[in-house]
């Protein structure tokens, strides 16, 4: 099993590749929690994520002969660009299938740090067919994402790092996909400092480490559907999975909704980008799911910035939507002069503020002599939604809420 002696030996090789990344208290997450909340900054790690440590680490452990073969994996996310710069640091040659519909920045991407992708497959698995073929057909390396000791001792790095910066840690929190990074995490710090504790987070929709430790043997989800999709992992690695049993002390989940609240309080306090993936650990924190005392030192990861333009706007309507700040209203109006000037009065004297309006006589939902409304607005909060709701029903209106 994975040992600190071999977290200490990643981190000469990984020094060449990877930056050491800052630890940062944050005031706003300390006073929202009363912890003492320091954030690692992984997502301003070399190719916007962790991933470049383990790859690094992985290469180095070649021999000439492999070195020479090169490497090959299948990816479309962060592991794809670590394994591309670490392989073009060293050197070697580097194929990383990703799937046909595979976004087309973390095509560009991979291709820019120098690794030759090929596009095959609709799903990851047939991806990994192709790049298992490859391994195959010309004798290259396949470089695993998360199950394979050096990987996990290079992603452990993380962990010699927060030790180094804050060595009265209590508390670290640390995404779970397929369990490379908490391994590696859990195995430095449980080794130094016995009682840090270390607990591991999943996407609600992607959770297959609880139910895995609840029986004792690893359990393999049949599909994944999460926001966070650096983590929409179906099961925890053979490797990974006993050393998480032994070493992690908790694994908690995560909503979308309320990974989503994590990435729009990093953007808007922080002035941080991370993606889904590496905004569990603190929405974990935000949303108290683990037992924390006063004061107590706690170290959420995160762990990747590499998010698309897409799905940031899209995550960014759902976290205004789960704190109040966007309201998506139906209702129903007599179609008669000013029928819908009543209604604005009521947004006016809320200061409610109109994104969008469409005013629809035409719905089959409604009788011949009504007209359905569909709103969207900028709101100030919870609180300034539910008095603006109660407000309309009082007046009389049948309000849905859509968003
Ligand atoms: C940003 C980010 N965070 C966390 C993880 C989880 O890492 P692991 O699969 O080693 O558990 C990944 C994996 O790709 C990731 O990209």
């Amino acid at each position: 099993m994975l040992q600190l002696p071999d977290i200490l030996d990643a981190r000469d090789r990984v020094r060449e590749t990877s930056r050491h990344t800052p630890l940062e208290y944050s005031h706003t997450y300390s006073s929202m929690t009363g912890a003492d909340v320091r954030l690692k900054l992984e997502n301003v790690q070399r190719t916007g994520s962790f991933k470049i440590r383990g790859a690094t680490n992985r290469i180095a452990t070649l021999s000439a002969d492999e070195k020479e073969a090169g490497v090959v994996t299948a990816s479309a996310g962060n592991h794809a660009q670590g394994v591309a710069l670490a392989a073009t640091r060293a050197g070697v040659d580097s194929k990383i299938v990703m799937p046909e519909h595979a976004p087309i920045s973390k095509v560009k991407a991979t291709r820019n740090y120098g690794a030759e992708v090929v596009l095959e497959g609709t799903d990851y698995s047939q991806a990994a067919d192709r790049a298992h073929g490859l391994e195959r057909e010309e004798n290259r390396t396949y470089l695993h994402a998360f199950d394979d000791p050096d990987v996990m001792a290079g992603q452990g790095t993380i962990g010699l790092e927060i030790l180094e910066d804050e060595p009265g840690v209590d508390t670290i929190v640390v995404p779970i996909g397929g369990g490379g990074l908490i391994s590696g995490v859990a195995t430095a710090v449980k080794e130094r400092n016995p009682d840090a504790r270390v607990i591991g987070v999943q996407a609600a929709g992607a959770s297959s480490a609880a139910p895995s430790l609840d029986k004792g043997e690893r359990v393999s989800l049949d599909g994944v559907d999460t926001i966070a999709d650096g983590i929409a992992t179906r099961s925890l690695g053979e490797g990974t999975f006993p050393i998480i049993r032994e070493r992690v002390d908790e694994v908690v989940t995560v909503s979308d909704p309320e990974v989503a609240v994590a990435i729009i309080y990093l953007l808007e306090r922080s002035k941080t980008v991370v993606e889904g993936a590496g905004a569990v650990s603190l929405a974990a924190l935000l949303f108290e799911k683990f037992d924390y005392e006063a004061d107590e030192t706690i170290v959420p990861i995160l762990s990747g910035g590499n998010v698309d333009l897409n799905t940031l706007t899209n995550v960014i309507v759902r976290g205004l939507v789960e704190t109040g700040r966007y309201l998506k209203i139906r209702t129903v109006l007599k179609d008669q002069p000013g029928a819908l000037e009543s209604l604005l009065a009521i947004l006016t004297a809320h200061r409610a503020n109109i994104y969008a309006i469409h005013h629809d006589r035409t719905s089959r939902d409604v009788e011949m002599n009504d007209t359905e409304v569909e709103i969207e607005l900028e709101m100030r909060g919870s609180d300034h939604v539910e008095q603006f709701l109660e407000d309309l029903r009082d007046e009389g209106y049948d309000v849905d809420v859509l968003a």
